[in-house]
């Protein structure tokens, strides 16, 4: 099982995975790491790691999403990827793109889904005074923060908690859950029906 990440920023769930694959904890192997960003500390620490391929893709090269995307597919099936993790990659993919890999494309998102979509979920639930949000880790559909569902955890909200506190919290969640969903999709232990996902 090969698996790519794209990231497009700090990348600190690139690295729990980069971690959990050295400490045996994901029977994978991370292939890929591509960025949109050059400036992408992600791509720092996939070089750190010796991943063997590690590449940005800049998005104004491209006419439009399709053609970026189609770029994309491009590189990732010469790679010989079977499954593409998303660790904060800042696009939204196309359909062309989500019909190549489908149900094999991951993402992690800081709320219960499906509450808090978009990209400000930590500010949006801190601001709608919810007592606990927490991280979701699902499925890729054709659209935003919406498919099946395989981990989700709370996370409590305190009273003092800035935006920054409370996603630090989130974050050390979000390090554990997601090596091991991806360890349980590179076992062949996820089965998907619908929106329903059994392990
Ligand atoms: C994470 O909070 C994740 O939930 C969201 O983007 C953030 C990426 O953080 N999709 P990092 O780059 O992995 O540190």
């Amino acid at each position: 099982m090969r698996f790519a990440v794209l990231a497009s920023g700090n990348g600190s769930n690139l690295q729990a995975l980069i971690n959990a694959c050295r400490r045996g904890r994901i029977k994978a192997e991370l292939a890929a790491v591509v960025s949109d960003r050059e400036d992408a500390y992600a791509l720092e620490r996939a070089r750190r790691a010796k991943v063997p391929l590690v590449l940005c893709v800049d998005p104004k090269a491209f006419a439009g999403r399709e053609d970026f995307d189609r770029h994309l597919v491009g590189i990732l099936r010469e790679a010989r990827i079977d499954l593409v993790v998303l660790a904060g990659f800042m696009r939204i993919l196309s359909p062309l793109f989500v019909r190549e890999f489908r149900d094999r494309i991951l993402n992690i998102h800081p709320a219960l889904l499906p509450a808090f979509k978009g990209g400000h979920a930590v500010k949006d639930a801190l601001e709608y005074g919810v007592k606990f949000t927490g991280v979701t880790v699902h499925f890729v559909d054709e659209e935003v923060d919406h498919g099946a569902i395989i981990l989700q955890e709370p996370v409590a909200v305190r009273p003092k908690d800035t935006p920054e506190t409370l996603a630090a919290r989130i974050h050390k969640v979000e390090h554990r859950l997601y090596p091991r969903a991806v360890d349980l999709f590179a076992r062949g232990k996820l089965r998907v029906s619908g929106r329903l996902v059994k392990f």
